[in-house]
């Protein structure tokens, strides 16, 4: 069993969860505020990593932006994301930044509003619904290798940029799966610049918020890259709403231009669908990409387990490229994703605001806290994991994972505001791993040393150069430096 005996406990048994409600927070004296914030800054997952192991499961650290609430423990959690998730809501300055990108998208949206489209886009995230794009995300990686071959940027020897070319794979796929066939390649390549700039000033943003609100060469720039996207997103609007009953053509964008309130029968308006399309285009590419990065570089350093996926695909696919029917028999395909998601989630923390005072683990969260919920630390919570920095896919295997905490691990958030697109994306990403691995073995370069940077969504900083050889080859795989686990 990897889960510890603490969380087999059922909740309330737990250690760390007394009665006795302390008004204090633990953490470090108001005095280090200003070391706090450089370390924050410069280091979120070591220092968050080291206030845990210091302090315990509920944390406030002073920094110069004001004092931080960190809850480790999945009781916590749950309280925030979960039982008590109409008391924390997402007035705080990360996603005022986002949304000066994706407006009232569903991912910045709040309170009424949020609820209001999260009805009305429901329905086209549906299991059933995503299923559809299975086919579409198999071509689209066949596609994608077939041009690198052509290119011979593939199986010559030469490096891969992995981080650059999961993020033009899944930029693609979702381009698709919203428009259709209705985005042209230079429409394409116009939203990939605009969304890549984007994407770099709101991670600068994160931790040097003024940079956007000041009229610096920065918010110009964002403002250009924002003005490019709105205008290719309104035309594809304008062009299908000019279609009308002609419209219907199974992608995302006709889904939503279709969706209706059920009590009113109004639909979205302009504005409401171009922030909704943004959103999804940001928040469904990003990770993604990220998730396959980690999961690369991880298998290259694991060279026996890459080989048991070899020889799952030869197993199960037996030279043909995967189908959304063979999901269900790739499980080492699973839960190596799950796994790499575990060490490295795409959203490493998630930020509230506290309307009110509330209580978590025998601790009072005072009214207004800026509370962060830390996906990075609790799924490496040493009550919760075995050698919780071992890159040990098996783990999710439904024997050793059953009675595991709910919130252990939460790579999708959890609660109302679960992520809209976590079906989309693991399907996405197992199609993706099988379509490529199954063809090709990935080395990683000599000269590669990768650490984790968390920006928006935690990308691996440095180089993350591979080269590809085909399976047939016979090459054999080699690990290379950086955050080995
Ligand atoms: C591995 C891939 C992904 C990860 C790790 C991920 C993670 C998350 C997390 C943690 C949240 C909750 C944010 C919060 O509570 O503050 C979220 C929300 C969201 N995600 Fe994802 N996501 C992924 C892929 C996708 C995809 C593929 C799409 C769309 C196609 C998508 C669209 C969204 C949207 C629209 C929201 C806001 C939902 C709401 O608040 O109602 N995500 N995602």
């Amino acid at each position: 069993m990897t889960i510890t005996k603490a969380s087999a406990l059922p909740t309330e048994q737990r250690p760390n969860h007394s009665k006795h409600r302390s008004s204090r927070l633990p953490g470090p004296p108001w005095y280090t505020a200003a070391g706090n914030t450089l370390r924050f800054l410069r280091h979120a997952l070591d220092f968050s990593q080291e206030m845990r192991n210091r302090y315990g499961d509920v944390v406030s650290v002073p920094t110069l932006m004001g004092r931080l609430t960190l809850v480790f423990h999945p009781d916590g959690v749950r309280r925030v994301l979960q039982e008590n998730h109409l008391n924390y809501n997402k007035n705080i300055p990360d996603y005022r930044i986002l949304s000066l990108v994706l407006g009232n998208g569903l991912l910045t949206n709040d309170g009424e509003s949020w609820l209001q489209q999260r009805r009305l886009m429901q329905p086209a995230f549906h299991r059933d619904r995503v299923a559809a794009f299975g086919t579409l995300i198999t071509e689209a990686t066949t596609a994608w290798l077939n041009q690198l071959e052509t290119a011979q940027a593939i199986g010559s020897g030469r490096p891969l940029d992995i981080p650059q070319e999961m993020s033009r794979l899944t930029l693609s796929i979702v381009c698709k799966a919203l428009f259709g066939a209705d985005l042209p390649a230079e429409a394409l390549e116009r939203v990939s610049r605009a969304l890549t700039t984007a994407n770099h000033l709101l991670s600068e943003a994160f931790y040097l918020p003024g940079i956007l609100s000041l009229p610096t060469p920065q918010r110009h720039r964002l403002r250009e890259a924002r003005g490019e996207l709105h205008a290719v997103v309104d035309t594809i609007i304008q062009q299908r709403r000019a279609l009308g009953e002609q419209r219907g053509r199974g992608d995302l964008l006709a889904m939503l231009l279709d969706a209706r309130d059920a009590e009113t029968g109004v639909g979205m308006s302009d504005q409401q669908l171009r922030d909704e399309i943004l959103t999804l285009l940001l928040a469904g590419h990003e990770t993604t990409a990220n998730t396959l990065s980690w999961t690369l570089y991880l298998l290259a350093q694991h060279p026996d387990i890459a080989a048991n996926l070899q020889s799952e695909y030869r197993r199960v696919l037996q030279g043909r490229p995967p189908r959304m029917d063979d999901l269900p028999h790739l499980s080492l395909t699973r839960m190596v994703i799950e796994e790499s998601m575990r060490l490295y989630p795409p959203a490493w923390a998630l930020g509230r605001r506290a309307l009110a005072e509330d209580e978590i683990g025998g601790h009072t969260i005072p009214k207004g806290a800026y509370v962060l919920v830390f996906q990075y630390v609790t799924h490496r919570h040493p009550d919760f994991w075995e050698r919780p920095d071992a890159f040990d896919p098996e783990r999710f295997a439904a024997e050793r994972a059953t009675g595991r905490h709910r919130y252990a691990y939460f790579p999708f958030g959890g609660g109302p505001r679960l992520c809209i697109g976590n079906q989309f994306a693991l399907i996405e990403a197992r199609l993706i791993l099988a379509t490529f691995l199954s063809r090709y073995q990935l080395l990683l370069s000599p000269t590669a040393h990768v650490i984790p940077e968390p920006l928006v969504t935690l990308r691996p900083r440095g180089s993350l150069l591979m080269t590809a050889h085909s399976t047939t080859d016979g090459a054999v795989y080699s690990g290379g430096k950086g955050a080995s686990q």
